[in-house]
């Protein structure tokens, strides 16, 4: 069997985009420091939430040197916290986010980072974020979730280490007494 010159071109130029298109797609999944949220965050039953260890009061525990929980919980149409009241976390921190929704499914992005999860009724997003600069990001919700979604919004503010320190001093003094 004889094959044309141009078609065999054909074909390369076929294989090359074959393969650049997975290349995309892997660099896409897998590169560009992106990791998908998967089922470690564990479950969580939606309807008793208020008396939840954490989610019941969520918001920053500080769990080792530079290294932060904040638990976040979405319900239509505000974060807990992040809407009423900004999540703060310091420069330099290692932050572990867990964020569940109360009723619907809610989207919990930090925008300007690759922070972004769907947060669903019932199940743990977990993921860890690197804050180095004191700064201002908005939060949004991403997730059609009713009639208020597209006001749903909320901050998160990367304080400088002394500000936070007695911010969150006088935080451990307030749920103590
Ligand atoms: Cu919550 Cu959209």
């Amino acid at each position: 069997m004889e094959i044309h010159a141009y078609e065999k071109l054909w074909l390369a130029l076929a294989l090359v985009l074959i393969v650049g298109f997975i290349g995309t797609i892997t660099y896409g999944a897998a590169g560009a420091g992106i990791d998908m949220i998967d089922d470690k965050g564990g479950t969580v039953d939606p309807t008793t939430l208020d008396d939840h260890p954490k989610f019941g009061d969520p918001g920053i525990e500080k769990t080792g040197e530079n290294q932060y929980d904040v638990y976040v919980v979405t319900r239509q149409f505000v974060f807990e916290p992040g809407t009423t009241q900004p999540i703060r976390v310091p420069e330099g921190s290692t932050v572990t986010f867990h964020v569940t929704a109360a009723d619907v499914i809610h989207g919990f992005e930090v925008v300007g980072t690759n922070a972004n999860t769907m947060a669903i009724p019932g199940q743990v997003a977990e993921f860890t974020v690197e804050f180095d600069e004191p700064g201002e990001y908005g939060l949004l919700c991403n997730e059609y979730c009713g009639s208020g979604h597209h006001v749903m919004e909320g901050k998160l503010v990367v304080m400088e280490q002394s500000e936070f320190d007695s911010w969150y001093e006088q935080q451990q003094q307030e749920e103590e007494n």
